[in-house]
């Protein structure tokens, strides 16, 4: 695993924008996985400047994104599609088709699950993705469990993700208790893997997913056994990392 280690969440961002660019530039037609969430909003902001600077062309590029809740339209404002559009996907030159987040109104959820891993294993695959960390060591909607999920599938929501996310709704009665989410196979299949975390309060978890044993119950720590994985993470976040 390859460790930038940033002085503050800007440069982490920059730093990961550099990354996910630079994929672009050297295959136009990538496709990348993306995240939602709070960490990754610097890095779209950065990724739209390097395209508003003619740094990068994403018109060839596919996104993927690692999960949806159920039940949320697209236009729902904590939809993780509205996420994608108003921080990323409505600011760059990318084509509206060539950009998928698993379908959370969908009729029939278990289908759906199958038609979204159909999809990027139609497009031969992730080459580069994206993911923040969860304070539980989740990735995507892979909360801590007695196994490895392998494919796409449907989660309930464990009590701390739903605490976790609950500050984004009216109350926590109105988050979503279900949701799609890439399995840990999906995201093991990924080319690379591009994790970014900020903040003393990722210290822990960052620390037990990537110097601890590898366990479910961290899914985050499966990710040391990815072949190409860098993490990008300010000082705050890796101060549980040997200096
Ligand atoms: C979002 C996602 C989640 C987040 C994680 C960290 O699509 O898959 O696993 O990456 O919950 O969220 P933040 O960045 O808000 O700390």
């Amino acid at each position: 695993m390859k460790i930038i280690r940033t002085a503050s969440y800007e440069e982490m961002s920059g730093r990961a924008a550099g990354i996910l660019t630079a994929q672009v530039a050297l295959k136009p037609n990538s496709v990348l996985g993306l995240a939602t969430g709070s960490t990754p909003i610097g890095t779209y902001k950065q990724m739209i400047a390097a395209q508003k600077a003619g740094l990068v062309d994403f018109s060839a590029a596919v996104t993927v994104n690692l999960d949806e809740y159920a039940g949320l339209e697209p236009t729902h404002d904590q939809s993780y599609r509205w996420f994608m559009q108003q921080n990323l996907l409505n600011h760059i030159n990318i084509l509206p088709q060539n950009t998928h987040v698993p379908q959370g109104t969908a009729a029939n959820l278990d289908e759906e699950c199958a038609r979204y891993e159909a999809l990027i294993a139609g497009y031969g695959g992730i080459d580069m993705q994206l993911l923040g960390i969860g304070h539980n060591g989740h990735i995507g909607f892979n909360e801590p469990d007695d196994c490895f999920a392998p494919i796409t599938h449907k989660v309930s929501l464990t009590q701390s993700t739903i605490n976790a996310n609950k500050r984004f709704f009216e109350s926590a009665d109105d988050v979503p208790r279900q949701a799609l989410t890439m399995g840990i196979g999906t995201i093991m299949a990924a080319k690379k893997v591009l994790i970014i975390a900020s903040g003393a309060e990722k210290a822990d978890i960052l620390s037990r997913a990537f110097c601890g044993p590898v366990t479910p119950q961290v899914p985050a720590s499966i990710l040391q056994f990815h072949p190409d994985v860098t993490l990008v993470a300010d000082a705050d976040a890796l101060a549980g990392f040997p200096q």
